[in-house]
């Protein structure tokens, strides 16, 4: 069965769509890796109106995730479209020297603002409609995985009800964790009501500096108090940033020594690299 990732926190900044680029990019080259003559696939999906994920995902040769002649995820989840959503994927630049066994489906920013108040509108037709949109072709995957905006609206609701699983990056400083707490909140109303299957795969403390006491000591009471919830920290680090201003993944930009290792590597692609491994082993469990 297709595993569906979520990436998702109510609070903005703190890396849904570094970490969902990043992930996509790992899962797609474990999988080249597991079977080079034929991969299995992975799918990104960028709920975000700023469609930065895609503007990644569709860089090299492309047009920076602006509408493609097929139409785009926006129209489809509108019902403007008829074309069906298999016509509109797409297979990502990246990784480099991966399996070309990562897919996305192209967004349009002016449109996609639109969808969340079409869906709103629509009540609870709304609320499944990217269900309905993923069910034709979620077989042709073993993972999805996607980008949210930064908030709960109906574009990160429809996400969290589709969803297998879902990952909360958070910072280590007192607005993000507070964010967290809500979000956590958030997780156990739609896993009460809508989504009963949704598991919660884990909190990502993510651009740490272990130098600053205050994210240690985040650190040590958040692993404390979420018991087995808190994934290993990925650090604060300029390769990340500089990586994904270039369209490039971690692994694209800072490739591995082993293409059987993904934590042989750079620091930065290290991090990803162990949290990659990590969830793939909770989504299978
Ligand atoms: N580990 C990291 N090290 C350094 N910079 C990072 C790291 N993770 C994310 N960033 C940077 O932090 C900024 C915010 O990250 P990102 O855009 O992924 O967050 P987001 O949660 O998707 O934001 P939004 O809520 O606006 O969608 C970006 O400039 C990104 O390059
Ligand atoms: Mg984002």
């Amino acid at each position: 069965m297709t595993k569906i990732l979520s990436i998702f926190s109510q609070k903005g900044g703190v890396g849904k769509t570094t970490v969902s680029v990043n992930l996509s990019a790992a899962l797609s080259l474990i999988l080249t890796h597991k079977n080079p003559e034929k991969p299995g696939r992975v799918l990104h999906v960028d709920l975000d109106e700023q469609a930065q994920s895609v503007s990644v995902l569709a860089k090299i040769g492309k047009e920076n995730g602006e509408e493609k002649p097929n139409g785009n995820l926006a129209d489809v989840l509108m019902w403007n479209s008829y074309t069906p959503v298999s016509m509109l994927i797409q297979q990502s630049s990246i990784p480099l020297h991966g399996g070309g066994n990562l897919d996305y489906l192209p967004s349009n920013r002016k449109m996609m603002a639109r969808v969340n108040s079409v869906l709103e509108n629509a009540g609870i037709d709304g609320l499944h409609r990217l269900s309905e949109v993923l069910e034709p072709i979620k077989h042709f995957y073993e993972f999805i995985v996607i980008d949210n905006p930064p908030s709960l609206n109906y574009l990160s609701l429809n996400s969290l009800i589709t969803a297998t699983h879902v990952l909360l990056p958070t910072q280590l400083e007192t607005p993000a964790v507070d964010g967290l707490v809500n979000t956590i909140q958030t997780i156990r109303r739609i896993q009460n009501t809508h989504n009963r299957k949704l598991k919660l795969l884990g909190i990502l403390p993510n651009m740490c500096d272990f130098r600053m006491s205050g994210h240690k000591r985040m650190y040590e009471i958040m692993k404390e108090h979420y018991k087995g919830l808190v994934l290993p920290p990925i650090n604060r680090r300029s390769e990340v940033t500089y990586a994904t201003t270039k369209g490039l993944d971690i692994f694209s930009f800072r490739p591995p020594r082993s293409k059987a290792d993904l934590t042989s590597s750079s620091l930065a692609s290290k991090d990803f690299g162990i949290l990659a491994n990590i969830v793939l082993k909770r989504m299978l469990e």
